[in-house]
């Protein structure tokens, strides 16, 4: 509602520029939030100096695109996500950038913050391609545009002060100039009711829980069938999009915390506008929460902001002070690697791995920070992304996800994933949880459905593939009753697990499914013997029916875990293309390029 909406309005956002001021356009495009982070602090610098007033957008907010025909300046900061796309939500603007929609820029002024991770391929991108498409309109750089690896602030910190300076030197026309109102007419458009999305989720109800796996003894780990009720939410998805999950923390961890940092549970937090519109569907708040809930539902318990590491240090150090050098003021060990981890960005982030915020704070013990110093330093609990394993066709009201459990030890404690032990121990059939569509539109069947297609799916990558496979089945029901079907291409499944008797997710339907020869089924049990057996080993051994779908116009899936499987599958196909066309293995690659950009070769991983 637009009353709440206006209470999440921070006090700020009332203030209103003078005519003699000069326009700057600040936008941002983020995923979890660091982007905005570094726009927010650009307006700061900005309006220090007093003369310039930025205005902050949200690319999320834009996606039929932006009017930048009055701007004179934009200064933008985003993001790359997994395989080199945009934010979710900045998506649509994105692309309507890159598309050249904007129109001439010529009289538009630019620089760019583009943000990422090396471990991705393409790393930066979306900041590569926001940087290109405005030149390409026309707009004039006025700042080289940055490339960030990660958080790494002293980079960001570099290319704020020269933009700031850049801003400063122009000779910029005011709002009066430019004949702009200075009142807050576009306020009321803020407060229009957002679609159901990743800002605001839809509380859906729990239908069915249920483990697939038959557990040996206490400490493996099942995976889950989640299934959904979407109501009337409108929500509505495709075979290969995936589920956004907003989790709770363990209220464990939850209690661990708050007794750690001396605090009650009780205690009213203010909680930031950054959290996503809660009166979609739990409870409403007046910008404060209790503590206990506040941790619960709001806040990322496991990784800290390296702020945390720096005022603690700071603590230690004016306590060092203050006893005057009686005690030994370094401490304990758990100091001694806090302040070790000062030392670069690099050692920062390999203490910070492993580590939840308790770990942090006890390794900082005795120095005691307050609460909201502590909560300054957290971040945003995000939602997970599930692939959905479930076909729109089989109930469009209903969707399912297929999610293992994580728990692992570190640090000599054992761990749980947030997300999935919700799933496993904390929800149950009736329960609500906060979930949107996460669209994606490069994991698609092909357009065709007589194109054979060739699933690689291991563990909990069979997801998706469960929901092509039951998508087209459903489909060439369906048109066989009205006589419009074609000849169905053949699908092609690759899947592995452990063993047959233990964690072979969806087995009896995926044999039912082999059985009746709607699919060609072959699984890799990894340690059902001496050896281990994957998936990339049995496409080897059929790599001719590989190779004769592929030159028959098959497309090639491949889902599940980035850091190893993905790779050795991905040369297994390298291997089997270069020993059946000539060219060796540069041929090989540029085969799989042309597959590949002709959405041939699709790859849904994560790490
Ligand atoms: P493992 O755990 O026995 O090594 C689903 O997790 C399946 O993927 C398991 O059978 C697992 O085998 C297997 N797996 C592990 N590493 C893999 C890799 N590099 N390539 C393919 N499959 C792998």
């Amino acid at each position: 509602t637009s009353a709440a909406a206006a209470k999440q309005q921070p006090a700020a956002a009332k203030e209103r520029p003078l005519p003699s001021m000069k326009p700057v356009t600040v936008m941002y495009g983020t995923e979890y939030g660091f982007s905005k982070e570094i726009a927010e602090k650009l307006c700061g610098l900005l309006k220090a100096s007093g003369a310039i007033w930025p205005s902050l957008e949200n690319m999320a907010d834009h996606p039929e695109g932006y009017n930048f025909s009055k701007a004179q300046v934009v200064l933008m900061a985003c993001s790359t996500q997994g395989d080199g796309v945009p934010p979710t939500e900045a998506r649509e603007f994105c692309e309507w950038l890159f598309a050249g929609n904007s129109g001439s820029l010529a009289h538009l002024k630019f620089a760019v913050c583009a943000l990422g991770d090396k471990s991705y391929t393409h790393f930066c991108r979306c900041g590569k391609q926001l940087d290109t498409a405005l030149e390409a309109s026309g707009a004039q750089r006025l700042v080289d545009r940055v490339d960030v690896n990660k958080e790494d602030w002293p980079v960001v910190d570099a290319w704020l002060s020269s933009v700031v300076a850049a801003v400063q030197g122009l000779a910029l026309k005011t709002f009066a100039d430019l004949g702009l109102a200075t009142s807050g007419a576009s306020e009321d458009k803020a407060a229009a009711p957002k679609k159901l999305g990743k800002s605001r989720p839809y509380y859906a109800t729990v239908l069915a829980l249920e483990g697939l796996c038959t557990l040996g003894s206490a400490d493996d780990k099942n995976t889950i069938r989640m299934e959904l009720d979407l109501g009337d939410s409108g929500l509505a998805y495709l075979p290969g999009d995936a589920l956004g999950l907003y989790p709770t923390n363990d209220i464990k961890a939850v209690d661990e915390l708050i007794r750690v940092m001396g605090a009650s549970p009780s205690d009213v937090v203010p909680v930031p506008g950054w959290h996503y519109d809660e009166s979609a569907g739990g409870t409403s708040h007046d910008g404060t929460m209790r503590l206990d809930l506040a941790l619960t539902k709001c806040y990322d318990l496991r990784s800290p902001k390296p702020e945390l590491l720096k005022l603690l240090v700071a603590e230690l150090d004016a306590k060092h002070a203050a006893a005057n050098g009686h005690a030994n003021g370094h401490g304990n060990s758990g100091n001694q690697a806090l302040r070790s981890a000062l030392c670069d960005a690099a050692a920062t982030e390999t203490y910070l791995a492993p580590r939840h915020v308790v770990d942090v704070l006890l390794d900082g013990s005795p120095a005691k920070l307050t609460v909201p110093q502590v909560l300054s330093c957290l971040r945003q609990l995000q939602p997970r992304l599930y692939s959905i394993s479930s076909s729109p066709l089989e109930d469009p009201c209903r969707v399912q996800v297929t999610v293992a459990e994580v728990k692992y030890l570190s640090l000599g404690k054992e761990r749980i994933g947030v997300c999935s032990t919700m799933l496993s121990e904390r929800l149950q059939v009736g329960s609500r949880v906060a979930v949107y569509v996460h669209k994606n539109p490069d994991f698609r069947l092909p357009p065709d459905a007589s194109t054979p297609i060739i699933m690689v799916g291991p563990g909990t990558g069979l997801a998706p593939f469960r929901s092509f496979i039951m998508q087209r089945l459903l489909e060439q029901k369906l048109k066989t009753s009205d006589g419009s079907a074609v000849t169905p291409g053949e699908m092609v499944l690759y899947f592995g697990c452990r063993r047959s008797d233990q964690d072979y997710l969806y087995g009896d339907l995926l044999e039912d499914w082999s059985a009746e020869n709607k699919i060609t089924l072959f699984t890799a049990f990894s340690r059902e013997q001496k050896h281990k057996v994957y998936v990339q080993n049995r496409l080897a051994e059929s790599a001719d029916l590989v190779w004769k779908l592929l030159q028959a116009g098959a497309h090639f899936y491949v889902c599940g875990d980035a850091s190893s499987m993905a790779g050795a599958v991905e040369q297994a196909l390298l291997k089997l293309v270069e020993e059946r066309q000539d060219g060796g293995r540069a041929a090989a690659e540029a085969y799989l390029n042309i597959l590949s950009n002709t959405g041939r070769y699709q790859r849904d991983v994560w790490y």
